[in-house]
């Protein structure tokens, strides 16, 4: 019998709604975040009355509940009226201005010709919608620092002054990203700035604590758990933390247990990737970008593209690998003069890595 591949369980069950643990599931309720979304809310709420949104720039550590709060309020937005298009971008998957166009034009249903057309003939197209239908767009920028060039911006401000069309919202982990901007963007739209603190501990628990009970058996888990695992998340990061709690509740189940155990926590954190890991023991992603880079130095962007083009993993995760064999020393990287929001980063290997 196939017993590497056996799919049948053990009959016990401790997770009963595994998808409220995923990264895609946007919970119903939000806690702690209530004053955030409410400044979020009333910087858009004058683009309902065609009046000047306050752009807004959110910056916070990771797992701190941005990117969920955005979506949060565009579900909201678009229940409440449909006299602002709201366009969701991740900058990462969207670098370039044609890539957000598109995704602008996506959320417009808008057909276009099949003869492609040219960046500012695609432009014009979006602008001749909005002005028709009168209906402003609010484009969300998430992870911005994925952005290619601050064209888009420039633009974006040069098609308001005429007319107010847009509103922005833009979000990074990188709080120096908008003092980065051209000053002629920066003061032509004119950012708020509003900043996700960290969650505390006890805010962290009380999130787990919601999802523990939406998604596993009342039996499985109790407080002392939860709170191994929170204390466990650097930064304090829901994501971090949701993630640990998924995995401890898989081993669990899969060992036939009915209950996770503390145990369990440490196994799963033991499991992860750490910095101490002194032996050139490499995953096969980590050896991916080795691979890579024996070619010579690349640019952070041609890295990506290289390397997704061999393994569909997210710019994130690309970014956390290239992390790891920087702290392994076996990657090194300098940030380099460019025309990009932030400055791109050159990594090559070190004589340690071209060995491997
Ligand atoms: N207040 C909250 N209540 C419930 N779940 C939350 C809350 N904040 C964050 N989460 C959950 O934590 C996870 C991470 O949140 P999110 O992706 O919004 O973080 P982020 O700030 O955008 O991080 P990054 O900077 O890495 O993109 C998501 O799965 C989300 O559902
Ligand atoms: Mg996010």
């Amino acid at each position: 019998m196939a017993k590497y591949f056996d799919t049948s369980d053990s009959g016990i069950s401790i997770i009963q709604s595994e998808e409220t643990l995923l990264p895609e599931y946007m919970p119903d309720e939000l806690k702690h975040r209530e004053t955030e979304l409410q400044f979020i809310a009333d910087s858009i709420k004058p683009l309902l009355v065609k009046k000047t949104p306050l752009n807004l720039f959110i910056h916070g550590s990771s797992g701190s509940g941005k990117t969920t709060c955005i979506k949060y309020i565009i579900k909201e937005l678009s229940e409440h009226s449909s006299s602002v298009l709201p366009v969701y971008v991740n900058c990462w998957g969207n670098p370039t201005q044609m890539s957000v166009y598109n995704r602008i034009i996506e959320e417009m249903r808008l057909p276009l010709p099949r003869r492609g057309l040219a960046t500012d003939e695609i432009f014009d197209r979006i602008l001749q919608y909005a002005r028709n239908y009168k209906k402003p767009i609010l484009i969300v920028l998430d992870e911005m620092d994925g952005l290619r060039h601050d064209k888009l911006l420039y633009v974006i401000a040069r098609a308001n002054e005429q007319k107010l069309t847009f509103g922005i919202l833009g979000i990074s982990n990188n709080k120096s990203l908008l003092s980065r901007l051209d000053s002629r963007i920066r003061s032509s739209l004119r950012f708020s700035e509003l900043e996700f603190k960290p969650y505390s501990e006890e805010q962290l628990l009380s999130i787990l604590r919601i999802r523990a009970e939406r998604s596993l058996v009342p039996q499985a888990y109790d407080d002392r758990l939860l709170l191994k695992i929170v204390r466990s998340v650097e930064d304090n990061s829901a994501r971090v933390a949701i993630e640990r709690l998924w995995k401890a509740a898989k081993k669990a189940e899969k060992q036939g247990a009915s209950k996770i155990m503390l145990q369990d926590v440490e196994d799963i954190l033991s499991q992860e990737p750490s910095f101490k890991i002194s032996e050139l023991n490499l995953s096969s992603e980590e050896m991916l970008i080795v691979d890579i880079l024996k070619s010579g130095e690349m640019k952070s962007t041609d890295l990506y593209e290289k390397f997704i083009q061999k393994s569909p993993k997210t710019k994130r995760q690309i970014r956390n690998y290239l992390e790891l064999l920087e702290n392994k020393g076996i990657v090194e990287s300098k940030e380099v003069a460019g025309d990009g929001l932030l400055k791109p980063r050159i990594f090559w290997l070190n004589k340690g890595g071209s060995n491997v």
